[in-house]
Protein backbone atom coordinates (compact mmCIF):
# COMPACT_ATOMS: atom_id res chain seq x y z
CA UNK A 1 0.00 0.00 0.00
CA UNK A 2 1.93 3.18 -1.13
CA UNK A 3 1.61 7.09 -0.42
CA UNK A 4 -0.02 7.66 -3.55
CA UNK A 5 -2.92 5.14 -3.04
CA UNK A 6 -4.83 7.56 -0.71
CA UNK A 7 -6.93 10.59 -2.20
CA UNK A 8 -6.68 13.05 0.30
CA UNK A 9 -4.74 13.08 3.74
CA UNK A 10 -5.61 15.17 6.94
CA UNK A 11 -1.87 15.85 8.34
CA UNK A 12 -3.32 18.34 11.88
CA UNK A 13 -0.09 20.08 13.42
CA UNK A 14 1.71 19.93 9.99
CA UNK A 15 2.81 23.74 10.18
CA UNK A 16 5.06 22.64 13.11
CA UNK A 17 9.02 20.68 13.13
CA UNK A 18 7.78 17.39 12.02
CA UNK A 19 4.45 17.76 10.67
CA UNK A 20 6.02 20.23 7.92
CA UNK A 21 8.67 17.82 7.20
CA UNK A 22 6.13 14.92 6.75
CA UNK A 23 3.98 17.20 4.71
CA UNK A 24 6.92 17.89 2.40
CA UNK A 25 7.54 14.21 2.01
CA UNK A 26 4.16 13.09 1.08
CA UNK A 27 4.54 15.14 -1.65
CA UNK A 28 7.50 14.07 -3.24
CA UNK A 29 6.11 10.12 -2.49
CA UNK A 30 3.60 10.96 -4.73
CA UNK A 31 0.77 12.27 -2.27
CA UNK A 32 -1.91 13.27 -4.41
CA UNK A 33 -3.87 15.66 -1.94
CA UNK A 34 -2.63 17.12 1.64
CA UNK A 35 -4.72 19.18 3.76
CA UNK A 36 -2.70 20.50 7.00
CA UNK A 37 -4.86 21.30 9.87
CA UNK A 38 -2.87 23.70 12.06
CA UNK A 39 -3.93 26.00 14.95
CA UNK A 40 -0.60 27.99 14.71
CA UNK A 41 0.37 28.25 18.31
CA UNK A 42 3.20 29.99 18.84
CA UNK A 43 4.78 26.84 17.58
CA UNK A 44 3.12 26.99 14.30
CA UNK A 45 5.14 28.26 11.89
CA UNK A 46 3.56 28.75 7.79
CA UNK A 47 6.95 30.20 6.75
CA UNK A 48 7.48 25.57 7.46
CA UNK A 49 5.60 25.40 4.56
CA UNK A 50 6.50 28.27 2.28
CA UNK A 51 7.69 25.84 -0.34
CA UNK A 52 4.53 23.93 -0.05
CA UNK A 53 2.20 26.76 -0.56
CA UNK A 54 0.61 27.12 -4.13
CA UNK A 55 1.73 23.83 -5.08
CA UNK A 56 -1.12 21.26 -6.83
CA UNK A 57 -2.45 19.17 -3.71
CA UNK A 58 -1.67 21.31 -1.11
CA UNK A 59 -3.96 23.20 1.18
CA UNK A 60 -3.57 24.54 4.27
CA UNK A 61 -6.30 25.52 6.96
CA UNK A 62 -6.21 27.34 10.35
CA UNK A 63 -7.60 25.78 13.22
CA UNK A 64 -7.88 23.96 16.09
CA UNK A 65 -7.93 20.07 16.11
CA UNK A 66 -10.26 20.71 19.94
CA UNK A 67 -12.78 22.47 17.48
CA UNK A 68 -15.29 19.58 16.09
CA UNK A 69 -16.63 21.93 13.33
CA UNK A 70 -13.00 22.85 11.69
CA UNK A 71 -12.05 19.45 12.30
CA UNK A 72 -15.36 18.00 10.33
CA UNK A 73 -14.51 20.61 7.58
CA UNK A 74 -10.54 19.77 7.15
CA UNK A 75 -11.59 15.42 7.44
CA UNK A 76 -13.96 16.10 4.60
CA UNK A 77 -13.43 13.32 1.90
CA UNK A 78 -10.26 12.34 3.76
CA UNK A 79 -9.43 8.78 3.57
CA UNK A 80 -6.28 9.22 5.97
CA UNK A 81 -4.91 11.35 9.01
CA UNK A 82 -1.76 11.40 10.67
CA UNK A 83 -2.23 13.80 13.88
CA UNK A 84 0.90 15.74 14.94
CA UNK A 85 -0.95 18.17 16.36
CA UNK A 86 0.10 18.97 20.19
CA UNK A 87 1.33 21.10 22.94
CA UNK A 88 5.37 19.45 22.88
CA UNK A 89 7.75 21.27 25.16
CA UNK A 90 7.94 19.81 28.70
CA UNK A 91 9.08 23.04 30.19
CA UNK A 92 5.88 24.46 29.11
CA UNK A 93 3.96 21.68 30.66
CA UNK A 94 5.85 21.92 33.83
CA UNK A 95 4.33 25.48 34.05
CA UNK A 96 0.72 25.73 32.27
CA UNK A 97 -0.39 22.03 31.83
CA UNK A 98 -3.98 22.79 31.04
CA UNK A 99 -3.11 23.72 27.17
CA UNK A 100 -1.27 20.06 27.09
CA UNK A 101 -5.00 18.09 28.33
CA UNK A 102 -6.65 20.59 26.00
CA UNK A 103 -4.78 19.91 22.91
CA UNK A 104 -3.11 16.43 23.45
CA UNK A 105 -6.26 15.02 25.22
CA UNK A 106 -9.35 16.43 24.09
CA UNK A 107 -8.18 17.47 20.64
CA UNK A 108 -7.22 14.18 20.16
CA UNK A 109 -10.77 13.18 21.17
CA UNK A 110 -12.30 15.00 18.61
CA UNK A 111 -10.10 13.97 15.69
CA UNK A 112 -10.88 10.29 16.87
CA UNK A 113 -14.36 11.01 16.98
CA UNK A 114 -14.98 12.86 13.73
CA UNK A 115 -12.58 9.69 11.92
CA UNK A 116 -15.15 7.39 12.88
CA UNK A 117 -17.89 9.48 11.32
CA UNK A 118 -16.04 10.00 8.26
CA UNK A 119 -15.22 6.45 7.85
CA UNK A 120 -11.53 7.20 7.81
CA UNK A 121 -9.69 4.29 6.54
CA UNK A 122 -6.28 4.65 8.45
CA UNK A 123 -5.25 7.28 11.68
CA UNK A 124 -1.69 7.68 12.70
CA UNK A 125 -1.67 9.23 16.40
CA UNK A 126 2.17 10.56 16.67
CA UNK A 127 3.35 10.02 19.97
CA UNK A 128 6.50 9.36 21.77
CA UNK A 129 8.85 7.28 23.90
CA UNK A 130 7.94 9.54 26.95
CA UNK A 131 4.69 8.22 27.77
CA UNK A 132 6.89 4.90 29.17
CA UNK A 133 8.64 7.21 31.38
CA UNK A 134 12.35 6.81 32.55
CA UNK A 135 14.06 4.03 31.35
CA UNK A 136 17.12 3.17 33.18
CA UNK A 137 18.29 0.52 31.67
CA UNK A 138 17.37 -1.73 29.07
CA UNK A 139 14.72 -0.59 26.09
CA UNK A 140 10.96 -0.09 26.41
CA UNK A 141 8.87 -2.61 24.34
CA UNK A 142 5.41 -1.63 22.74
CA UNK A 143 3.05 -3.81 25.67
CA UNK A 144 5.37 -1.71 28.63
CA UNK A 145 2.80 -0.29 31.24
CA UNK A 146 3.00 3.37 30.58
CA UNK A 147 4.42 5.49 33.45
CA UNK A 148 4.95 8.74 31.96
CA UNK A 149 6.10 11.22 34.89
CA UNK A 150 5.54 14.66 33.36
CA UNK A 151 2.12 16.75 32.15
CA UNK A 152 3.34 16.66 28.78
CA UNK A 153 4.08 12.82 28.68
CA UNK A 154 1.09 12.07 30.96
CA UNK A 155 -1.47 13.53 28.21
CA UNK A 156 0.49 11.95 25.05
CA UNK A 157 -0.16 8.54 27.29
CA UNK A 158 -3.99 9.49 27.43
CA UNK A 159 -4.19 10.40 23.83
CA UNK A 160 -2.31 7.00 22.58
CA UNK A 161 -4.97 4.95 25.34
CA UNK A 162 -8.04 7.09 23.88
CA UNK A 163 -6.49 6.11 19.94
CA UNK A 164 -6.53 2.72 21.20
CA UNK A 165 -10.09 2.40 22.52
CA UNK A 166 -11.32 3.89 19.38
CA UNK A 167 -10.10 0.98 17.56
CA UNK A 168 -11.28 -1.70 19.89
CA UNK A 169 -14.20 0.02 21.12
CA UNK A 170 -15.60 1.52 17.11
CA UNK A 171 -12.95 -0.45 14.74
CA UNK A 172 -11.61 2.37 13.53
CA UNK A 173 -8.06 1.82 11.99
CA UNK A 174 -5.41 3.62 14.12
CA UNK A 175 -2.31 3.27 14.49
CA UNK A 176 0.03 4.84 16.96
CA UNK A 177 3.78 5.69 16.71
CA UNK A 178 6.22 6.00 19.52
CA UNK A 179 9.04 8.02 18.32
CA UNK A 180 12.37 9.48 19.98
CA UNK A 181 14.00 12.77 20.62
CA UNK A 182 13.78 14.23 17.07
CA UNK A 183 16.51 16.59 15.36
CA UNK A 184 16.88 18.90 12.28
CA UNK A 185 15.54 21.37 9.74
CA UNK A 186 12.59 23.82 11.04
CA UNK A 187 12.40 22.44 14.99
CA UNK A 188 11.84 25.42 16.70
CA UNK A 189 14.60 26.96 18.91
CA UNK A 190 13.17 26.18 22.41
CA UNK A 191 14.28 22.23 22.15
CA UNK A 192 17.60 21.19 23.00
CA UNK A 193 19.58 21.05 20.13
CA UNK A 194 18.36 23.94 17.57
CA UNK A 195 18.64 26.31 21.24
CA UNK A 196 22.19 25.14 21.75
CA UNK A 197 22.96 25.92 17.80
CA UNK A 198 21.46 29.40 17.93
CA UNK A 199 22.44 30.72 21.83
CA UNK A 200 26.26 29.97 20.41
CA UNK A 201 25.52 31.73 16.84
CA UNK A 202 24.14 34.56 19.02
CA UNK A 203 27.61 34.29 21.08
CA UNK A 204 25.22 33.03 24.08
CA UNK A 205 25.75 30.03 26.40
CA UNK A 206 24.10 26.40 26.31
CA UNK A 207 22.33 25.91 29.58
CA UNK A 208 22.41 22.57 30.33
CA UNK A 209 20.08 21.13 33.03
CA UNK A 210 21.83 19.57 35.99
CA UNK A 211 24.53 17.45 34.91
CA UNK A 212 23.57 17.07 31.85
CA UNK A 213 24.01 13.31 31.52
CA UNK A 214 20.39 12.88 30.60
CA UNK A 215 20.40 10.21 27.67
CA UNK A 216 18.43 10.68 24.94
CA UNK A 217 18.34 9.09 21.24
CA UNK A 218 18.53 11.23 18.39
CA UNK A 219 16.69 10.54 15.29
CA UNK A 220 16.74 12.59 12.63
CA UNK A 221 13.39 13.92 11.41
CA UNK A 222 13.79 12.73 7.81
CA UNK A 223 14.03 8.99 9.25
CA UNK A 224 10.87 9.44 11.45
CA UNK A 225 9.02 11.18 8.82
CA UNK A 226 9.77 7.48 6.93
CA UNK A 227 9.15 5.65 9.82
CA UNK A 228 5.41 7.50 10.51
CA UNK A 229 4.66 7.01 6.20
CA UNK A 230 5.34 3.54 6.56
CA UNK A 231 3.10 2.84 9.67
CA UNK A 232 0.13 5.09 7.45
CA UNK A 233 0.84 2.75 4.52
CA UNK A 234 2.02 -1.19 6.12
CA UNK A 235 0.87 -0.47 9.65
CA UNK A 236 -1.64 -3.22 11.74
CA UNK A 237 -4.37 -1.27 12.88
CA UNK A 238 -4.64 -1.12 16.51
CA UNK A 239 -0.77 -1.08 16.73
CA UNK A 240 1.64 0.61 18.42
CA UNK A 241 5.12 1.03 17.18
CA UNK A 242 8.04 2.53 18.97
CA UNK A 243 10.81 4.27 16.60
CA UNK A 244 13.96 4.91 17.88
CA UNK A 245 17.58 5.19 15.94
CA UNK A 246 19.86 4.23 18.62
CA UNK A 247 22.06 7.40 18.81
CA UNK A 248 21.94 7.61 22.58
CA UNK A 249 24.11 10.75 23.57
CA UNK A 250 24.99 12.14 27.31
CA UNK A 251 22.84 15.75 26.37
CA UNK A 252 26.54 17.02 27.47
CA UNK A 253 28.38 14.86 24.90
CA UNK A 254 25.74 17.05 21.96
CA UNK A 255 26.58 20.01 23.78
CA UNK A 256 30.39 19.57 23.73
CA UNK A 257 30.14 18.00 19.49
CA UNK A 258 27.89 21.24 18.40
CA UNK A 259 30.21 24.06 20.32
CA UNK A 260 33.24 21.77 18.15
CA UNK A 261 31.35 21.91 14.97
CA UNK A 262 30.73 25.66 15.34
CA UNK A 263 34.94 25.83 16.13
CA UNK A 264 33.98 27.23 19.86
CA UNK A 265 35.35 26.45 23.65
CA UNK A 266 33.37 24.77 26.02
CA UNK A 267 33.14 27.93 27.96
CA UNK A 268 30.34 28.43 26.61
CA UNK A 269 28.83 25.28 28.23
CA UNK A 270 26.91 26.63 31.46
CA UNK A 271 25.75 24.40 33.77
CA UNK A 272 22.33 25.54 35.48
CA UNK A 273 19.26 24.29 37.71
CA UNK A 274 17.91 20.89 36.14
CA UNK A 275 14.35 20.32 34.89
CA UNK A 276 11.84 19.23 37.80
CA UNK A 277 10.93 15.58 37.24
CA UNK A 278 13.61 15.54 34.60
CA UNK A 279 13.18 11.96 33.32
CA UNK A 280 17.28 10.36 32.85
CA UNK A 281 17.12 8.05 29.90
CA UNK A 282 14.56 7.25 27.28
CA UNK A 283 15.18 4.19 24.91
CA UNK A 284 13.18 1.98 22.89
CA UNK A 285 13.14 -1.22 20.94
CA UNK A 286 12.47 -0.64 17.75
CA UNK A 287 12.18 -3.85 16.17
CA UNK A 288 8.52 -4.25 15.55
CA UNK A 289 9.04 -1.20 12.85
CA UNK A 290 12.17 -2.56 11.94
CA UNK A 291 10.30 -6.21 10.85
CA UNK A 292 7.66 -3.67 8.93
CA UNK A 293 10.90 -2.85 6.64
CA UNK A 294 12.17 0.50 8.32
CA UNK A 295 15.64 1.08 9.45
CA UNK A 296 17.26 4.71 10.33
CA UNK A 297 19.62 5.65 7.56
CA UNK A 298 20.86 8.76 8.89
CA UNK A 299 24.63 8.76 11.58
CA UNK A 300 24.08 11.00 14.25
CA UNK A 301 27.08 12.98 13.27
CA UNK A 302 26.11 13.88 10.13
CA UNK A 303 23.02 14.32 10.77
CA UNK A 304 24.03 16.54 13.14
CA UNK A 305 26.20 18.53 11.12
CA UNK A 306 23.76 18.95 8.73
CA UNK A 307 21.55 20.32 11.26
CA UNK A 308 24.05 23.02 12.48
CA UNK A 309 25.22 23.76 8.95
CA UNK A 310 21.15 24.49 8.57
CA UNK A 311 20.75 26.92 11.62
CA UNK A 312 23.92 28.62 10.41
CA UNK A 313 22.27 29.30 6.93
CA UNK A 314 18.28 29.82 8.00
CA UNK A 315 19.17 33.00 10.35
CA UNK A 316 16.15 34.79 8.76
CA UNK A 317 14.37 31.81 9.98
CA UNK A 318 14.84 31.65 13.63
CA UNK A 319 16.08 35.28 14.61
CA UNK A 320 12.02 36.17 14.55
CA UNK A 321 11.09 33.04 16.79
CA UNK A 322 13.83 33.89 19.43
CA UNK A 323 12.31 37.20 19.78
CA UNK A 324 8.85 38.09 20.88
CA UNK A 325 6.46 34.85 22.39
CA UNK A 326 9.98 33.25 22.85
CA UNK A 327 11.95 35.74 24.39
CA UNK A 328 9.05 36.74 26.73
CA UNK A 329 8.29 33.24 28.05
CA UNK A 330 12.19 32.78 28.88
CA UNK A 331 12.21 36.14 30.53
CA UNK A 332 9.23 35.42 32.59
CA UNK A 333 9.71 31.54 33.43
CA UNK A 334 13.74 31.17 33.59
CA UNK A 335 16.29 32.61 35.94
CA UNK A 336 20.22 33.42 35.79
CA UNK A 337 20.33 29.65 36.84
CA UNK A 338 18.17 28.51 34.83
CA UNK A 339 14.60 26.32 34.51
CA UNK A 340 12.20 27.35 37.40
CA UNK A 341 9.63 25.54 38.89
CA UNK A 342 6.11 26.67 39.19
CA UNK A 343 6.63 27.29 42.90
CA UNK A 344 9.56 29.09 42.43
CA UNK A 345 8.07 32.12 39.74
P1 LIG B 1 5.83 21.26 17.28
O1 LIG B 1 5.60 21.86 18.63
O2 LIG B 1 6.97 21.73 16.46
O3 LIG B 1 4.52 21.42 16.39
C1 LIG B 1 3.22 21.21 16.90
C2 LIG B 1 2.24 21.80 15.88
O4 LIG B 1 0.91 21.55 16.36
C3 LIG B 1 2.37 23.32 15.71
O5 LIG B 1 2.34 23.66 14.35
C4 LIG B 1 1.15 23.87 16.43
O6 LIG B 1 0.68 25.09 15.89
C5 LIG B 1 0.15 22.74 16.23
N1 LIG B 1 -0.91 22.73 17.23
C6 LIG B 1 -0.79 22.83 18.57
N2 LIG B 1 -1.99 22.79 19.17
C7 LIG B 1 -2.90 22.64 18.16
C8 LIG B 1 -4.31 22.52 18.13
N3 LIG B 1 -5.04 22.55 19.26
N4 LIG B 1 -4.91 22.38 16.93
C9 LIG B 1 -4.21 22.36 15.78
N5 LIG B 1 -2.87 22.48 15.76
C10 LIG B 1 -2.22 22.61 16.93
O7 LIG B 1 5.90 19.70 17.53
P2 LIG B 1 6.78 18.55 16.86
O8 LIG B 1 8.08 18.47 17.58
O9 LIG B 1 6.74 18.70 15.40
O10 LIG B 1 5.93 17.27 17.29
C11 LIG B 1 4.87 16.79 16.46
C12 LIG B 1 4.26 15.56 17.10
O11 LIG B 1 5.28 14.56 17.25
C13 LIG B 1 3.70 15.80 18.49
O12 LIG B 1 2.52 15.07 18.62
C14 LIG B 1 4.78 15.27 19.43
O13 LIG B 1 4.20 14.80 20.63
C15 LIG B 1 5.35 14.12 18.60
N6 LIG B 1 6.76 13.79 18.85
C16 LIG B 1 7.72 14.77 18.84
C17 LIG B 1 9.05 14.40 19.03
C18 LIG B 1 10.16 15.43 19.02
O14 LIG B 1 11.27 15.11 19.48
N7 LIG B 1 9.97 16.63 18.52
C19 LIG B 1 9.39 13.06 19.25
C20 LIG B 1 8.39 12.10 19.27
C21 LIG B 1 7.06 12.48 19.06
O1 LIG C 1 11.55 11.86 23.50
C1 LIG C 1 10.68 12.50 22.60
C2 LIG C 1 10.38 13.89 23.12
O2 LIG C 1 11.56 14.64 22.93
C3 LIG C 1 9.20 14.56 22.43
O3 LIG C 1 8.04 13.82 22.71
C4 LIG C 1 9.04 16.00 22.91
O4 LIG C 1 8.00 16.65 22.20
C5 LIG C 1 10.35 16.72 22.66
O5 LIG C 1 10.26 18.05 23.15
C6 LIG C 1 11.50 15.98 23.33
O6 LIG C 1 11.41 16.06 24.77
P1 LIG C 1 12.72 16.36 25.66
O7 LIG C 1 12.28 16.92 26.95
O8 LIG C 1 13.64 15.19 25.68
O9 LIG C 1 13.38 17.49 24.70
P2 LIG C 1 14.12 18.86 24.98
O10 LIG C 1 14.68 19.32 23.67
O11 LIG C 1 13.29 19.83 25.75
O12 LIG C 1 15.34 18.40 25.91
C7 LIG C 1 16.26 17.39 25.50
C8 LIG C 1 17.19 17.14 26.66
O13 LIG C 1 18.03 18.32 26.86
C9 LIG C 1 16.49 16.92 27.99
O14 LIG C 1 17.23 15.99 28.76
C10 LIG C 1 16.52 18.28 28.66
C11 LIG C 1 17.83 18.87 28.16
N1 LIG C 1 17.85 20.34 28.02
C12 LIG C 1 16.85 20.95 27.31
C13 LIG C 1 16.85 22.32 27.14
C14 LIG C 1 15.72 23.00 26.36
C15 LIG C 1 18.90 21.08 28.56
O15 LIG C 1 19.84 20.52 29.19
N2 LIG C 1 18.90 22.43 28.39
C16 LIG C 1 17.91 23.10 27.71
O16 LIG C 1 17.95 24.35 27.62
Amino acid sequence: MEIARFRRILVTGGAGFIGSNFARYLLEQGAPEIVVLDKLTYAGNLANLADLAGRPGFRFIQGDIADPAAVAAAMENCDAVVNFAAETHVDRSLLEPAAFIQTNVQGTYVLLETAVRCGVERFVQVSTDEVYGEVLTGRSRESDPLRPRNPYSASKASGDLFALAYYASYGLPVMVTRGANTYGPYQHPEKFIPLSVTNLLEGRPIPIYGDGRQERDWLHVRDHCRAIALVLTRGEPGQVYNVGAGNHRPNLEVARTIVRLLGLSDDLIQHVADRPGHDRRYAVDASKIEALGWTPEIPFDEGLAETVRWYEAHREWWTPLKSGEFADYYRRNYGARGVLGRGEQ
